[in-house]
């Protein structure tokens, strides 16, 4: 075995305690490989999607490696090590983290995302009574789901053939909309429902989709923050206890109510990724499809395998290929210096798809035992750490409660046929999705019809 250099241990030491390394380490650092793509390597990043960061780790038997994208020096990092640097460590900020076009699409500005410290966890805690604490607001949110999908049955049995992943954003944006109690009066489910979708969709790429997508955003951002000027002045009553009132009646560490700005955009943060289910929902379709074991197993009513398929459905599917943030000081990784200002790139997509971490982690295997109630900086489809002080995804509970209830819809509550179709999954496209959009004919009701019956409907 190799003897440890004086400065390998302290740097060891600095990762462990996640305390600065002092400046006399730096000369001692590790220096780390570097991609060898020449110049910016943001096309390659563009053609290559979720296969960019994992390829380049494996061709340089690494975890780390540097690279250049949009211009600026970027290290990519993958792995429980660098999930616990992201998300346990303190030493980094998502302030300047994403470009501009992605940071207004997804999290947006004045977002708990954008937060640090004290700051962060006081907002944060907002998302974990919603989305963590209340399961009664749990089960009305797949008690709505349900009664939204069976509702749009009658009108796909009239059709030829369903599109699974644009019908399944309409049933989830009228869910969420109605799930936070928004009122409707100045919205437009249809309209407001699509613009939802396209803000997932469009952060991946550039371009006049993308753009389109945060002109219809800036829309419907305005649209909601005059809600919540109206819910403040008294114009329009909301539910007491529902999310919208929620958000409307936060006060931040000093008392004060959040602008209507930040308010509207924390509702959005709650309204698209509920939406974004959706594409795991679709892929879930696809593995029924494709394991017919799985499907007349969970059709026979086995609910106690329903988390494992929907936790492995979320560590196979690509999603967020990655996740970013800044170094807010200097900093030792595993022997690596990291300068204070440094882009970091967390590869969400390489960690849950490494052999050492998942054997055969291409294969679609339900008994790996995965759950989001862990914390073991592996299976990080959402994130990684402890939810309340980190940034990880709060919403984790109710993507995976909504997911086991499309499941039992699917296996029990319809029938379909699946459509010769190309259900091919290109990776080079984020975010992925199959190219058919996953189209199902003679879709038919099974069972009996059920009226469950959500409260404030
Ligand atoms: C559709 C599946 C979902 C995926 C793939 C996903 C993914 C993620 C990821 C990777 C992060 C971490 C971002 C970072 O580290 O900077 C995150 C954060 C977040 N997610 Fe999700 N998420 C999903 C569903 C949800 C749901 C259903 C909600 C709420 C209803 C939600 C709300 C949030 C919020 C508010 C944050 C910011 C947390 C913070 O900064 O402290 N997400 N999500």
């Amino acid at each position: 075995m190799r003897g440890k250099s004086e400065g390998e241990d302290q740097s060891d030491l600095f990762a462990k305690s996640g305390q600065p390394a002092p400046n006399n380490t730096a000369t001692q650092a590790h220096e780390i490989p570097r991609d060898t793509t020449r110049g910016d390597a943001t096309l390659s990043l563009l053609r290559e999607g979720y296969a960019f960061i994992p390829q380049r780790m494996k061709r340089l038997d690494t975890n780390i490696f540097r690279t250049r994208l949009m211009l600026r020096d970027t290290l990519c990092l993958s792995g429980p090590a660098a999930a616990e640097l992201f998300y346990g460590s303190g030493m980094l900020t998502r302030i300047g983290a994403m470009p501009q076009t992605v940071l207004r699409l997804l999290q947006d500005k004045e977002s708990v995302q954008q937060l640090d410290g004290e700051e962060h966890r006081h907002r944060k805690a907002m998302f974990i009574r919603l989305l963590m604490q209340d399961d009664d607001g749990m089960t009305r949110l797949v008690a709505l789901f349900r009664r939204h999908f069976i509702a749009h049955l009658p009108e796909w049995e009239q059709r030829d053939s369903v599109a699974l992943s644009t019908e399944i954003d309409r049933i989830l944006a009228e869910t969420a909309l109605r799930w936070t109690g928004t009122p409707l009066a100045t919205l437009d489910l249809s309209r407001d429902g699509r613009t939802l979708a396209e803000m997932v969709q469009g952060a991946g790429r550039f371009g006049p989709r993308t753009w389109l997508a945060l002109a219809r955003r800036n829309r419907l951002e305005k649209r909601i923050r005059s809600i919540f000027k109206d819910i403040r002045d008294n114009r329009i009553a909301v539910a007491e206890g529902s999310p919208i009132d929620h958000v409307a009646q936060h006060r931040d560490r000093q008392g004060a109510p959040l602008s209507p700005r930040a308010a509207a955009v924390e509702l959005i943060n709650i309204l698209r990724p509920i939406v974004a289910i959706g594409r795991y929902i679709v892929f879930a379709a696809m593995a029924l499809h494709e394991h017919d074991e799985w499907r007349r197993l969970l059709a026979a009513g086995a609910d106690e395998l329903l988390p494992d398929f929907a936790e492995e459905i979320r560590r196979i599917s690509p999603f967020f290929p990655f996740v970013g943030a800044v170094a807010k000081e200097d900093m030792i990784f595993e022997g690596h210096r990291i300068p204070k200002g440094q882009w970091l790139l967390l590869d969400l997509y390489g960690t849950t798809h490494d052999e050492t971490l998942f054997p055969e982690p291409h294969r679609f295997k339900p008994h790996r035992q995965l759950s989001w109630r862990d914390r073991n900086n592996a299976f990080i489809p959402q994130g990684a750490g402890d939810i309340a002080t980190t940034h990880r995804c709060p919403g984790e509970r109710a993507t995976v409660e909504i997911l086991m209830e499309a499941i039992r819809i699917l296996t029990r509550d319809i029938s379909y046929e699946v459509a010769e179709q190309d259900l091919e999954v290109p990776l080079n496209r984020v975010p992925a999705g199959p190219k058919s959009g996953f189209v199902m004919t003679k879709v038919r009701r099974t069972a009996a019809p059920d009226t469950p019956s959500a409260p404030g409907q």
